[in-house]
């Protein structure tokens, strides 16, 4: 199992075992706090992602190294806005006064020590999706905080654009590691673990025009919150026997889904990410103190549109994070056939299905300027009857 080695420099506070920041964007808020910067109102939408290869794991007791590389596609419709003021400290979200996730509450404070600034903040945050539909929050969000800290100091306007980068994408996986994912420019986004390294390297994958902009909605069909975390799922999966066997083939899942995404490959796409679903539920599925995150509407359902699917000659692909709710996936000219898929399930299992259709491709907007550029529909919600 790959543990990365401790680096020289480590912190030692009160409330965590061991606090550590990477080397390389510990440069960056050293670089930041010498120039005194004046932090002003900052603000930043952030798209969500879907790993089709997934983050599972990470290294114990340091800030989210993963202990696999991941490949997500972005959903620039499913964002979280986020302003930050210098100001009283407080968190709203959605309109309603809430308490900061613990991780996100203390990594802003430590970020905002190293950068020599006050950490009272007044946060405001807006999903433009429902809690619990299948999209974790802290990945949009989490990018949208660090841009927006960004946009409080005009970062952007003093370091330069490499700097910048890893400002985003190391800051971002501070506050919840998928979120790293979520501030390149690029529909297909790996993030990448360094062996033996805290710091981590995030980067654009190239692929075919087609792969560019592929159609994705979010099959609602269970709305309630899932009872564990997937901070604890993160803990818990190494001791699942099948954990190295997964582990030892992800070098080549990867290596063969870029391959795929490049050459326009869809069923080698969908073959490795319906894999990769499977094989997260069977990691938390087969831990000391297993997780079964699947309702049985999305068995009924999976096994229903696989079944469509190849009666139908669909190229369609699922995937499914930690909970019940299933994203579906597939070029933009195989749309209109998806939902005629989704109106025969629903047909033949009798019940209305409801899918949150994303609508819009765009990625990270940071300050006002740009995030005036975002499409004014960026979700559609189309409900097939029986
Ligand atoms: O970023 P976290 O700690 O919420 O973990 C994300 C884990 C999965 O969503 C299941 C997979 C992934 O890579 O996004």
């Amino acid at each position: 199992m790959p543990v990365a080695r401790f680096p020289k420099t480590y912190r030692d506070r009160d409330r965590f075992a061991v606090i550590l920041l990477p080397s390389s964007f510990c440069q960056l808020l050293e670089k930041a706090r010498k120039a005194s910067l004046t932090l002003k109102t900052g603000c930043c939408s952030a798209p969500a992602n879907i790993a089709l290869v997934k983050y599972w794991g990470k290294e114990p007791g340091c800030c989210q190294v993963p202990l696999n590389s991941s490949l997500s596609f972005t959903l620039g419709g499913f964002r979280s806005h986020t302003i930050i003021q210098p100001a009283a400290s407080s968190f709203f979200l959605d309109g309603r006064l809430e308490v900061l996730p613990a991780r996100m509450q203390e990594t802003l404070e430590e970020i905002m020590q190293h950068l020599g600034q006050k950490t009272a903040l007044r946060i405001e945050s807006a999903n433009t999706f429902p809690a619990a539909c299948g999209i974790a929050s802290s990945a949009s969000g989490g990018a949208a905080l660090i841009g927006a800290i960004s946009d409080a100091l005009r970062l952007s306007d003093f370091f330069s654009e490499k700097e910048h980068t890893l400002w985003l994408t190391e800051g971002a996986r501070l506050f919840s590691g998928s979120a790293t994912r979520s501030v390149l420019p690029a529909a297909f986004v790996l993030w990448e673990r360094i062996p033996d390294s805290f710091n981590t390297k995030t980067h654009a994958i190239r692929t075919c025009q087609d792969f560019q902009s592929l159609a994705h909605g979010v099959v609602m069909l269970d709305q309630t919150e899932k009872a564990i975390s997937s901070s604890q799922g993160h803990k818990e999966a190494t001791t699942s026997p099948l954990f190295p066997l997964r582990h030892a083939a992800l070098p080549f899942v990867l290596k063969n889904t870029q391959e795929a995404l490049l050459q326009g490959d869809w069923l080698t796409l969908e073959m490795h990410a319906e894999h990769e679903a499977f094989a997260l539920h069977a990691i938390t599925q087969t831990t000391k103190s297993p997780v079964c995150y699947l309702s049985n509407a999305t068995t009924t359902f999976l096994a229903t549109f696989i079944a469509e699917r190849y009666r139908q000659n669909l190229r369609a692909l699922w995937t499914i994070d930690a909970g019940p709710n299933v994203h579906l996936l597939c070029p933009q000219q195989e749309l209109p056939a998806l939902k005629a898929v989704l109106q025969t399930i629903a047909h033949d299992l009798y019940t209305s299905i409801t899918v949150l259709f994303n609508n819009a491709s765009d990625f990270i907007a940071i300050g006002a300027d740009q995030i005036a550029t975002l499409p004014s529909t960026l979700i559609r919600q189309e409900v097939f009857a029986p």
